[in-house]
């Protein structure tokens, strides 16, 4: 008799506890480089497919309207994956406000389509390859490592890296952003070869997207996807766990195409 009061409060104070960490989602995301383009809308999608979800980039203002736009259970936390100390120290004070996470998208990438910091130096050319790399891969890997800590520690996790369809073949026009998406999908396959060798629980996704458009495409591009279109494509490809997938899913044919085409025709067409 005396017991069932002590459990009904017990019960209740646990429900109250547990809803003030987790509100109405019992799944949790956070999306690295969610202030525009693909993944503003991916957020969007995983908040609307029941996932409290962290939203983290460097501009403040448009991840702030990220928030209001998403409404309920979104956390915002202004990160710059170039700082990479900084950005590790920041999304670990992320992960520990949204007490526990379940899938981390590092999507942040720069392709050269905006001014570079002049702190890189005045010869443009160096300005946007350093950045490029210092974006798409030592702050890609940055994220990546603490994200990997992260999930180790708590015994599970789904990290997904939003890489590009360039990273099959070096391409004319920007080749050290091809060689910089090429360096995350080799780096995501030998951390899931990692992960099946020790029996880890921990999924690996690399998206590869074609032409979106999220900047002003060139008049080279075609099939040009928008990232309305592109964002539930990932979401499904996260949810079946996929290894790799290309959004739209045409792509796949013109990788498969970039991976089997001879040099000499692929160099005297400058890529497809
Ligand atoms: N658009 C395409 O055709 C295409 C094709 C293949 C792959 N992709 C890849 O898709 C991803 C998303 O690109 P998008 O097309 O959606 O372009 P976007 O609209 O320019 O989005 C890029 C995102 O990355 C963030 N970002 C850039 N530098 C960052 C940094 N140093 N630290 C933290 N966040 C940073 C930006 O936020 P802040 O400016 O607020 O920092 C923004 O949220 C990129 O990895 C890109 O390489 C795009």
């Amino acid at each position: 008799m005396v017991r069932k009061p002590i459990f009904l409060i017990s019960f209740f104070l646990f429900v109250l506890f547990s809803n003030s960490f987790y509100g109405k989602s019992s799944k949790s995301a956070i999306v690295i480089g969610a202030s525009s383009g693909i993944g503003r809308e991916l957020a969007k999608v995983l908040s609307m497919e029941g996932y409290a979800v962290g939203i983290a980039s460097r501009k403040l203002d448009k991840l702030n309207s990220l928030a209001d736009e998403i409404g309920e259970e979104v956390f915002v936390k202004q990160i710059d994956i170039s700082k990479f100390d900084d950005a590790r120290e920041r999304l670990n004070e992320l992960i520990g406000q949204m007490v526990k996470v379940d899938l981390i998208v590092i999507n942040a990438g720069f392709f050269g389509q905006e001014e570079p910091d002049v702190s890189y130096g005045k010869d443009p050319l160096w300005a946007v390859e350093k950045r490029t790399i210092d974006v798409n891969v030592s702050g890609f890997v940055a994220m990546a490592n603490s994200v990997m800590a992260y999930f180790k520690e708590v015994g599970h996790g789904h990290l997904v890296g939003v890489s590009s369809v360039d990273a099959v073949r070096g391409i004319c026009v920007n080749p050290s952003y091809s060689g910089s998406k090429a360096f995350i999908s080799n780096y995501m396959q030998g951390l899931r070869s990692q992960l099946d060798q020790a029996g880890i629980d921990i999924s690996i996704t690399d998206i590869r997207p074609g032409y979106v458009s999220t900047y002003e495409p060139g008049p080279e591009a075609y099939w040009v996807a928008t990232a309305q279109e592109v964002a539930p494509q990932i979401y499904d490809a996260i949810a079946k766990k996929k290894k790799v997938a290309y959004v739209t899913k045409r792509w796949q044919l013109i990788a498969w195409l970039l991976m089997i085409a001879p040099d000499f025709v692929y160099d005297s067409l400058g890529g497809f």
